[in-house]
């Protein structure tokens, strides 16, 4: 696969409880470096431009205005297999169905709180980036 990128959000409630850093270890100890971070609120239009592939959803109001509800951690991490690496350290959607020692078993309040996002495929994962970054503010060794 070689060497990819993800994005990476700590979701609002996450922020809340003051887990930005516990996660940031978590990501951090699958190897993965942190090359661009900011901590952001976003409005309702952007929340609802970032889930926009979830608009047909019931789920997508509700999630919109809870992405909105607070500042989020957004954050690309690079390395081998980044986007997979980033996928099992956060755990399954559902945090009650999440498996023992990933991020939404241990942190998860529900499906729709569930503490973290990440990009599912490289193609999401370069318009998720572009989406919150400038290429200038990425410093990965792969631009
Ligand atoms: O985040 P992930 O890729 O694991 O799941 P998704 O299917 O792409 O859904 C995006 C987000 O929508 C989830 O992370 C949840 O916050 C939310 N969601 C929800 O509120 N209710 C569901 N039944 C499924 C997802
Ligand atoms: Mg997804």
């Amino acid at each position: 696969m070689g060497t990819e990128k993800s994005l990476s959000i700590i979701k609002p409630e996450a922020v809340e409880h003051r887990l930005i850093g516990e996660i940031v270890r978590r990501l951090e100890g699958t190897g993965l470096r942190i090359v661009a971070a900011k901590l952001l609120h976003l409005d309702l239009e952007k929340a609802r431009a970032f889930y926009a592939v979830h608009r047909e959803r019931p789920f997508y109001s509700s999630l919109t205005e809870y992405i909105a509800s607070g500042p989020i951690f957004v954050s690309v991490l690079e390395g081998e297999n980044a986007i997979s690496k980033n996928r099992e350290m956060m755990g399954a959607t559902d945090p009650s169905k999440a498996a023992e020692g990933t991020i939404r078993c241990q942190w998860g309040t529900d499906v729709e709180k569930n503490a973290v996002h990440g990009s599912d495929a490289p193609e999401t994962a370069a318009w998720e980036i572009s989406f919150f970054f400038q290429p200038e503010e990425i410093h990965g060794i792969h631009k």
